[in-house]
């Protein structure tokens, strides 16, 4: 059985998180999700999430093409956690290109290409101004 690895956020889900998840189980047969935690979000932006560290993973978790999820506690655990499920194939969004080469020893490395014009950033700055336009 082919087992496949991504990371992300997935904040205030949309299409481009889950065109990257189907995606990325269309490489093997077993998904698994590491989600950030919402500590490792304010370290990384200082600010939480807009959706709690529990809705995120019940939302990556619900998904038909998704198999196991988990919290990503730390950036630099990658490797243990790559390690500690096995995972064949570690995915990430060319945002990330180049960045995670260095895993090939361990698994092999895929970059896929963002779906272009979504952002959770973006979603959110839409939102608030369109709050303060009112
Ligand atoms: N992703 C994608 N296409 C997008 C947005 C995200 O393929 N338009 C991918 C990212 O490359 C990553 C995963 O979805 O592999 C989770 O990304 P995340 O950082 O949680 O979402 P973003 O929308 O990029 O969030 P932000 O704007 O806060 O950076």
């Amino acid at each position: 059985m082919k087992k496949i690895i991504t990371f992300g956020t997935f904040d205030v889900f949309h299409a481009g998180h889950v065109k990257i998840l189907e995606r990325a189980k269309s490489l093997g047969d077993y998904l698994i999700v590491g989600v950030s935690s919402d500590e490792l979000n304010f370290s990384k932006k200082q600010r939480y999430p807009i959706y709690s560290q529990a809705d995120r993973l019940h939302i990556v978790e619900s998904l038909r093409c998704v198999d196991t999820v988990f919290v990503e506690e730390s950036l630099e655990l990658k490797a243990q956690y790559i390690k500690m499920f096995n995972a064949d194939v570690l995915v990430m969004g060319d945002d990330w290109k180049g960045k995670f080469d260095h895993f090939s020893d361990i698994c092999d490395v895929h970059y896929f290409e963002r779906t272009p014009s979504i952002s959770t950033t973006e979603i959110i700055e839409v939102v608030r101004s369109s709050v303060f336009e009112k």
